[in-house]
C-alpha cells in the first residue's frame, strides 16, 4: 500500500513538473510571439507615417502650383493686371458693400462656405464685407483711407494698390451681426471672432495679420482677415503659430 502510494506521489509529481515546463514553454513561446507583433506593428507604424509624410509633401506641391502660397506684401508686389481666373461667387456677405468684392478663388470660396456652415450650425453669424479686391478698388480704398488718417496711419491696416493679397482672390474679411458688421478690432471678443480664431484652420484659413506679427507682416493685428493657403498649410501654420511670410520661407516656397 505504502509503495503504492509513493508511486502515485511519484506519478503525480512528475505530470506537475509537465505541466509547469509546458507552461513555461508556452509564455515563452507568447512573449517571443508579442516580440515579432510588436515589431511588425512598429513597422506598420511607421510605413502609415511616411505615407502620411508623402501625401502631405504632395498635398503642399499641389497647393503651391495652384498659387495658395502666393506672397503678397509691402515687399512682393502683385501686377496691376493681376486678375484670378477662377474667381467664384461668395454666397455670405454683408449686403451694403462693395458688390464686385464678393468672389473669391473657386477652392477658396467652397472652403469659406463650409466654414461659415460649420459656424452658422453652432448658432454663429458670419459674413463677409469684402474678399477679392481689384487694383483700381484697393486704390479707391487706400486713397480713402489716406485722406481720413494720413500716409502712415493708413497703412497700418491698409495696403497700398499693388501690395494688397485680396487682389489675389484668396484673402477675405469678416464680420458678424454682434459688431453690426463692422471691420474692427472688436471682432475678436465676438462670439464669430473667437470661433475664427479656434477654428479657421479646419477650412484652410489663416488670421494673416496676427496680434504679434506686425514686425513680420508689416500690419497691425487684424483679426477680421482671413488668408485661405489651404488645409495642410492652415494646420501647420495654426499649429506652429507662424506668419505666412515665415511658413514660406520655412518651405522654401
Ligand atoms: N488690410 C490689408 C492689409 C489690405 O488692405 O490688404
Ligand atoms: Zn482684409
Amino acid at each position: 500500500m505504502k509503495g503504492k502510494k509513493r508511486g502515485k506521489k511519484h506519478v503525480c509529481l512528475r505530470f506537475l513538473s509537465f505541466v509547469l515546463a509546458a507552461a513555461l514553454l508556452f509564455s515563452l513561446a507568447a512573449c517571443g510571439g508579442a516580440e515579432d507583433g510588436s515589431g511588425s506593428q512598429e513597422s506598420s507604424l511607421q510605413e502609415k507615417e511616411s505615407e502620411a509624410e508623402a501625401a502631405e509633401k504632395a498635398q503642399l506641391a499641389e497647393d503651391e502650383a495652384n498659387g495658395l502660397f502666393l506672397l503678397v506684401n509691402k515687399e512682393h508686389h502683385i501686377d496691376a493686371d493681376y486678375v484670378p481666373e477662377d474667381l467664384e461667387p461668395i454666397r455670405y456677405y454683408a449686403s451694403d458693400r462693395n458688390a464686385n468684392s464678393r468672389y473669391m478663388r473657386a477652392e477658396a470660396a467652397d472652403h469659406f462656405h463650409e466654414l461659415v456652415e460649420a459656424a452658422a450650425a453652432e448658432g454663429i453669424d458670419i459674413v463677409m464685407t469684402t474678399a477679392y479686391r481689384s487694383y483700381e478698388f484697393q486704390e479707391i480704398l487706400w486713397n480713402y483711407n489716406v485722406s481720413e488718417k494720413g500716409e502712415e496711419e493708413a497703412n497700418k491696416t491698409s495696403a497700398r494698390p499693388g501690395e494688397s493679397e485680396h487682389q489675389t482672390g484668396l484673402a477675405v474679411d469678416l464680420s458678424t451681426s454682434e459688431i453690426d458688421y463692422r471691420n474692427s478690432y472688436d471682432f475678436e471678443n465676438t462670439a464669430a471672432g473667437k470661433w475664427v480664431a479656434e477654428n479657421a484652420h479646419r477650412f484652410g484659413f489663416i488670421i494673416r495679420f496676427p496680434k504679434d506679427g506686425t514686425d513680420i507682416t508689416g500690419y497691425s493685428y487684424e483679426p477680421w482677415h482671413l488668408r485661405y493657403v489651404g488645409r495642410t498649410a492652415a494646420a501647420d501654420i495654426y499649429g506652429q503659430n507662424l506668419t505666412l511670410e515665415e511658413y514660406v520661407e520655412q518651405m522654401g516656397f
